[in-house]
């Protein structure tokens, strides 16, 4: 079976929650298309007026970030059963910017991937190479490591279910895509190490996005490639542009 595309709008540090009811009352209309799940994962705060303003439509409301604990004295943390109580489906993990504002780790990751699934929410898994790590020529080596221990202890039948977003960080916030092939290479590997870590039944199931200074003008051929499908996008989600990057078929 053909994998369905995803297609997620990371908001980021964006729209206040009155903002983001008026964002997905604008969005709403252009995003409709059957072959693509449509995820918007929006600050915290906005989870709950977001999940209004899109009920009746196809829009997930997905977070940006979930801690890897239950409960407890973790003063400003989301739990897991905060995000399901309302009806999260999707959560960001391990986002680049994260990894370098907020100390997170390949460990806090896999500990996050394992909770996100121990709940039934499906971890859209973020790992990219810098331009330093680019230019050494170790991206893919690089990829595999954060692949492997993102995914240590995940059961292949969580594993199938799971996203995977390959962002690299220069092309993030830059303007500056990854070309298509770059793109696909790396979006390959993924899958290559996933059936090494599981088997070719797991990693033919497992999506795996691009992100990274995704555009309408550069999504239709990067969605066209093998291993590609799908993607997360920042500073286009905001926009109607995302109207047309989830329509990029049509
Ligand atoms: P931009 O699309 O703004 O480059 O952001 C990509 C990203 O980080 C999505 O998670």
């Amino acid at each position: 079976m053909p994998r369905k595309k995803i297609i997620a709008g990371n908001w980021k540090m964006n729209k206040t929650p009155s903002e983001a009811v008026a964002l997905v009352n604008e969005l709403k209309p252009l995003v409709a298309n059957e072959d693509v799940d449509v995820v918007f994962c929006v600050p915290a705060i906005s989870i709950i007026p977001a999940m209004e303003a899109a009920k009746g439509s196809n829009i997930s409301i997905g977070a940006e970030n979930m801690y890897f604990q239950e409960s407890g004295a973790y003063t400003g943390e989301i739990a897991p059963n905060m995000l399901t109580d309302v009806g999260v489906k999707y959560v960001i993990i391990g986002h680049s910017e994260r990894r370098e504002y907020f100390a997170e780790t390949d460990e806090t990751v896999n500990k996050k991937v394992l909770k996100a699934f121990e709940h039934g929410i499906t971890p859209i898994i973020c790992c990219g190479e810098s331009l330093t790590q680019r230019e050494q020529g170790i991206t893919i080596d690089w990829i595999r490591q954060q692949i492997k221990i993102a995914f240590l202890d995940v059961t292949p039948e969580q594993a199938k279910t799971a996203v995977i977003a390959y962002e690299p960080i220069w092309a993030i916030g830059t303007g500056k895509v990854a070309t298509t092939a770059q793109a696909q290479e790396v979006c390959k590997a993924i899958r290559d190490c996933i059936e090494e870590i599981y088997d070719k039944d797991t990693a033919q199931q497992i999506r795996i996005q691009y992100g990274g200074s995704v555009s309408k003008d550069s999504a239709p051929e990067l969605f066209a490639q093998p291993d590609i499908d799908g993607g997360l996008v920042g500073g286009a989600s905001l926009k109607p542009d995302f109207g047309a990057i989830v329509n990029y078929n049509k």
